[in-house]
């Protein structure tokens, strides 16, 4: 017999399961988070958004000192890498931020259970953990259980040496050679990490670019930019297999069109190829939920999966694997639950990498307008007519906007350059009312700031720039 039952139980406290339990609480519905883990805030928190980023601010002020201050006349000498300040810097953000959203479910009153869940039916779930198991009812359950890394054929974790993203956030000393596979947000982040720190880094890609779905003009810039710093791309190339051999890693290289395969030797091998949706041990497929051919469960327009009663958001589900987008469903499932309106508008979600300059994206790109046969123009604006990244002395980047060319409204915007992830929440701001580049180029921008580039770039569209 299961306890009081709760309007709702969310299985999951990442991005998309806290938040959701905390707008659930705040609409009145009775509710509980289960999380396995004895911290909250998910893969986010703990293990991804915000410590990559903790690491990505560090290395960068520590390659800023090296390397960027000399042009502005600031003269440093022996700057020297203290690692163990720099990682426990980090993992005091990441401890102020779970413990606040400790506060927030006292705040309102949101039951918090220690334990792994397991589902028993529609309306119950079972958690075990320390002590006997807990048998707990609800109305609705949501499942909010997020991702884990993926890994590759032949290639097993052991991590030290060939590693994941969570492992490559706390490495013990700076390896001589890095060598990462994949070119996506978190084999440039966080190879950025440690290239920054010293690590001589190589980044095999499968393809043949970086960022795969970015805007491929935006992407080849920042991908030159990276090369400019270091970092060092091989394209059409893979993984096949790694060994650890003494102190390195021994990797099996093939080309993605095949051939010979090459052994490359490497001090850390960082895996990141994607993430794969975790539902291991939760017991939805014995109750017939459903799911995708990629391991996804499967919901409806509401985030019901094919068992009434029971809902999934964020990682787990289909759609991109962002903090962002997992909150915004969470909301708009209980929303939904608590007879409000929610709705996800999935054209509006920005992307970032967060990389130096950034890569921000959001709405459509180019090569997407061209594939759906949608007719735009393109706006332009190089940072390097920005008095204020002229200030800076950031060179690098563009701001781009693709309008429709017979309605003029936004329906794309790409940045690559400093900041990019600040600037890009005008355009998606922008996107979200409808505006046309007219509204944007027709809006007043402080001067000198970054986000004139926008309103530059809004001109352009229309040939009208005014700076270059
Ligand atoms: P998660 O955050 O994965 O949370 C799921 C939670 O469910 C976990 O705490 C897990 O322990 C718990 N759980 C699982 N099964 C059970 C069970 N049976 N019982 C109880 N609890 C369970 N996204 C961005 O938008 N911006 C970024 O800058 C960014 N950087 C990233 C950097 C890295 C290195 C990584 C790895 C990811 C990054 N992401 C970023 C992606 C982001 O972390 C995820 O998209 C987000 O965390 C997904 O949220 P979620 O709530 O769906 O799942
Ligand atoms: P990803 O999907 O972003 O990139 C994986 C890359 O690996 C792709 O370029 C792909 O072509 C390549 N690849 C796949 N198989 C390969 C192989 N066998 N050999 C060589 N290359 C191969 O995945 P990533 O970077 O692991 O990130 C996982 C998820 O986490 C992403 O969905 C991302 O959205 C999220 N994330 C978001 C961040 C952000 O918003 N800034 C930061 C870090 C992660």
């Amino acid at each position: 017999m299961s306890e009081t039952p709760f309007d709702l139980i969310v299985i999951g406290s990442g991005p998309g399961g806290y938040v959701a339990a905390i707008r659930a609480a705040q609409l009145g519905l009775k509710t509980a988070c289960v999380e396995k883990y004895p911290i909250l805030g998910g893969t986010c928190l703990n293990v991804g958004c915000i410590p990559s980023k903790a690491l990505l601010d560090s290395s960068e002020h520590f390659a800023h000192a090296r390397r960027g201050l000399a042009a502005h006349g600031v003269q440093v000498q022996g700057v020297e890498l203290d690692l163990a300040t720099m990682m426990s810097r980090k993992l005091q953000v990441v401890r102020d931020l779970t413990r606040g959203v400790e506060g927030l479910f006292r705040k309102h009153k949101i039951e918090r259970v220690t334990g792994t869940a397991r589902l028993v039916s529609a309306s119950e779930i079972e958690v075990s953990g320390e002590g006997a198991p807990r048998r707990l009812g609800a109305r609705h359950l949501l499942i909010a259980t997020g991702s884990k890394p993926a890994s590759l054929p032949g290639i097993a974790f052991d991590g030290r040496r060939i590693v994941h993203s969570t492992d490559a956030l706390t490495l013990p000393e700076v390896p001589a050679r890095l060598l990462v596979v994949g070119a996506g947000a978190i084999g440039l982040e966080l190879g950025s990490v440690w290239h920054r720190l010293g690590s001589e880094v190589t980044v095999l890609e499968y393809l043949d670019r970086i960022v795969p779905g970015a805007d491929a003009g935006s992407a080849k810039l920042l991908h030159r930019s990276l090369e400019r710093q270091g970092l060092k791309f091989r394209f059409g190339v893979s993984a096949r297999g790694a060994r650890v051999v003494g102190d390195e890693v021994q990797v099996d290289v093939a080309r993605a069109a095949g051939g010979d395969i090459v052994t490359e030797t490497t001090d850390v091998l960082l895996v990141a190829v994607g993430r794969r949706p975790y539902t291991e041990g939760l017991g939805a497929a014995e109750l017939g939920v459903r799911f995708d051919v990629r391991g996804r469960i499967e919901v409806d327009a509401h985030f019901q999966t094919s068992v009434p009663g029971i809902y999934a958001i964020g990682d787990v589900i289909a759609g991109p694997m962002l903090a962002h987008k997992a909150e915004e469903e969470g909301v708009a499932c209980v929303e939904r639950l608590a007879g409000v309106a929610g709705h996800v508008n999935y054209d509006t979600i920005p992307n970032v990498v967060y990389t130096w300059p950034e890569l921000a994206g959001v709405g459509i790109t180019e090569e997407q307008a061209r594939e759906r046969g949608i007719a735009v123009k393109v706006g332009t604006f190089p940072f390097l007519a920005n008095g204020r990244a002229k200030a800076m002395a950031e060179k690098d980047g563009q701001v781009k906007i693709l309008a429709d060319a017979s309605t003029d409204r936004v329906l794309g915007a790409h940045i690559v350059g400093p900041r990019a992830s600040d600037l890009i929440a005008e355009l998606a701001v922008a996107m979200e009312l409808g505006a046309s580049a007219e509204d944007l180029a027709r809006s007043v921008h402080a001067h000198p700031t970054l986000p004139e580039a926008v309103k530059e770039a809004a001109l352009a569209v229309a040939g009208r720039a005014i700076h270059i």
